[in-house]
């Protein structure tokens, strides 16, 4: 049986489209009761959102959310506007009793995600942050490798998140697109922007980090604001790295710039265990690399003269989400993260407890180590994750 699902989408940039895309695209590859309908858009220029609605089919568009949110007709509010509106518009949605879909990070800082959180668990909302690389097969795939111990006593997690288009001196702050470098607008540089990922990727394949140790560095101390036209000190961190300690005892260490000349959406990590290891790239996205040491059922050591890493094509329709799209082989994208992460989340409504994950719970946990990291590179020291919930 079809249950109509109206939406309402915050924002029409890049998010915006790519969750529309998700929207229009999750009934024609998924097998789901619930069907979305694009309802209705929001921005707050009538020039920019009108277009966008008429662009991708919506029925109707707002110039201001909280009209969004107070109509009738719309079950869940979608949020794709910079993470300074992110805190207002949840509590506003948890409160009139929509299902809340919010970009990453979940808030501008630990305090904020907590309300947050406990707004949306108090109104008992369907909800989900969309972190979506868990949804990148091969990231799902290591996932499952995880979980079948083929890794087996964790010793190391190695991550890195790089991009190269903030390092000219030139590049204003704050405005469209730019909102990013402006620390009032973003709450943090690449901690919250980046290593956010990176982070809620850590801790779903190797669990909770325990300790951090972290040092910023902004390299770009001024820049113009696009919306004052005048000079201001840059507040964001442009490079972060730090060490962690996860609860598993395994090490970790965390490289995040976006002064990495060369590198565009370096999104990579390795996990080194007893038995084996795991590599991923998201330049390359369709490879999962393992190499395998042991047998994870006998433990049985299997090296020998053909022992090496092994590069899985994870196009196989055996491989997580990969029967719903093309044949064996043939690749899908960046888009389709967005659409298998809305069909775990409509799955979930379909089928009640447990909630889809990362739920609030979850961006409120990978808040709580984004804050450690800042917090650790100001005092220039090891703090406890655990202080900071
Ligand atoms: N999951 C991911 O991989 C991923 C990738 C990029 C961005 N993000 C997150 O998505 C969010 C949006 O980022 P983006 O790259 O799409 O930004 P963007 O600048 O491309 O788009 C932001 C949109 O928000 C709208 N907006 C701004 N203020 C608003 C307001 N008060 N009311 C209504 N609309 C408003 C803008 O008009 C624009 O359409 C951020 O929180 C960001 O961190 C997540």
């Amino acid at each position: 049986m079809s249950k109509p699902l109206n939406i309402g989408m915050i924002g029409y940039g890049f998010m915006g489209r790519t969750h529309t895309n998700a929207y229009r695209q999750v009934n024609k590859f998924f097998d789901l009761e619930y069907q979305p309908v694009l309802k209705a858009c929001c921005a707050r220029k009538e020039e920019k959102i009108k277009p966008f609605a008429e662009n991708w089919g919506y029925e109707s568009y707002e110039t201001d959310w909280r009209k969004l949110i107070a109509r009738h007709d719309i079950d869940l509010i979608d949020i794709g506007s910079p993470n300074n509106t992110h805190k207002e518009i949840v509590l506003a949605a948890a409160a009139a009793g929509k299902m809340v879909l919010c970009e990453k990070p979940l808030a501008m800082d630990v305090a904020e995600a907590k309300e947050r959180c406990a707004a949306i668990e108090k109104a008992g909302v369907a909800n989900m942050v969309w972190f979506n690389y868990r949804r990148v097969p091969a990231i799902t795939l290591a996932k499952q490798l995880v979980d079948e111990k083929r890794v087996g006593k964790p010793f190391h997690y190695r991550a890195t998140y790089l991009q190269d288009w903030t390092i000219g001196q030139d590049v204003p702050q704050g405005g469209a697109a730019l909102w990013r470098l402006d620390a009032k607008v973003a709450g943090s540089g690449v901690t919250g922007d980046l290593l956010a990922h990176s982070i809620d990727t850590a801790e779903w394949l190797n669990g909770p980090i325990r300790s951090v140790v972290a040092k910023t560095e902004t390299f770009v101390k001024q820049r113009m604001h696009a919306e004052t036209g005048k000079v201001e000190p840059v507040g964001i961190d442009d490079a972060c790295m730090f060490l962690a300690v996860f609860e598993n005892g395994s090490m970790g260490t965390f490289e995040s710039t976006r002064y990495a000349r060369g590198r565009k959406n370096f999104n990579t990590f390795e996990l080194n265990g007893e038995t084996g290891s795991l590599f991923f790239d998201l330049e390359d996205p369709q490879y999962l690399d393992y190499f395998k040491y042991a047998d994870p059922k006998s433990g049985e050591k299997v090296e020998d003269h053909l022992t090496g890493w092994q590069r899985i094509h994870v196009t196989n329709s055996e491989h997580p989400y990969m029967d719903k799209w093309w044949v064996p082989g043939c690749t899908i994208g960046y888009e389709h993260t967005f659409t298998n992460a809305l069909s775990d989340f409509l799955k979930s409504l379909e089928e009640g407890q447990p909630p889809v994950q990362p739920d609030f719970r979850s961006g409120l946990r990978t808040q709580m180590v984004c804050d450690a990291v800042l917090a650790s590179a100001k005092e220039g020291k090891w703090v406890d994750v655990a202080d900071f919930g």
